[in-house]
């Protein structure tokens, strides 16, 4: 399987089931594969009040019970980590949206991200549209 072209993830559902035992753990098993790109960058949305460390360590527990790849072994969340970032906020409200694009726009700047991958676990073409 070839690598993808450099990305950012927007996970939509960011605080929910899906995210943290499905998801993440694919996404972090994939990387212990060597199938990620260079530059991988995660910013997950929902309206809970998480911070960025809480985030990570609530990822990093469904990643270490559902990734097929052993974290303890596959030494790729430390540094992995490090590109997640959290965005509080509802999909139908406005501001979410342009909290959402300075955020994207910083690790594009820094990172060269060359395309933008959605996920979501809500209703996709609202959250799309609004985008
Ligand atoms: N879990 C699975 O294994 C699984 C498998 C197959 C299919 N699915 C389907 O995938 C969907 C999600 O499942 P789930 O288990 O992850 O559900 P969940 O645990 O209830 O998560 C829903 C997510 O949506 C967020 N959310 C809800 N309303 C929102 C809003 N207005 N604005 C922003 N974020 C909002 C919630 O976060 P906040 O409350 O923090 O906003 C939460 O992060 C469901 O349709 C389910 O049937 C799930």
């Amino acid at each position: 399987m070839a690598k993808t072209e450099n990305s950012i993830m927007i996970v939509f559902g960011a605080s929910g089931d899906l995210t943290q035992r499905k998801l993440i753990p694919a996404v972090h098993s994939l990387g212990c594969e060597g199938l990620l790109p260079d530059r991988f960058n995660v910013i997950g949305v929902s309206r809970s009040k998480i911070s960025d460390k809480g985030f990570r360590v609530r990822l990093f527990s469904g990643v270490q019970d559902y990734s097929r790849s052993d974290p303890k072994i596959c030494n790729l969340w430390k540094g992995f980590e490090t590109k997640i970032e959290y965005l509080q906020g509802e999909y139908d409200q406005e501001e979410t949206y342009d909290e959402l694009k300075k955020k994207s726009r910083n690790w594009r700047r820094t990172s060269r991200l060359d395309q933008m991958l959605f996920f979501t676990s809500l209703f996709l073409p609202k959250c799309i549209r609004s985008y």
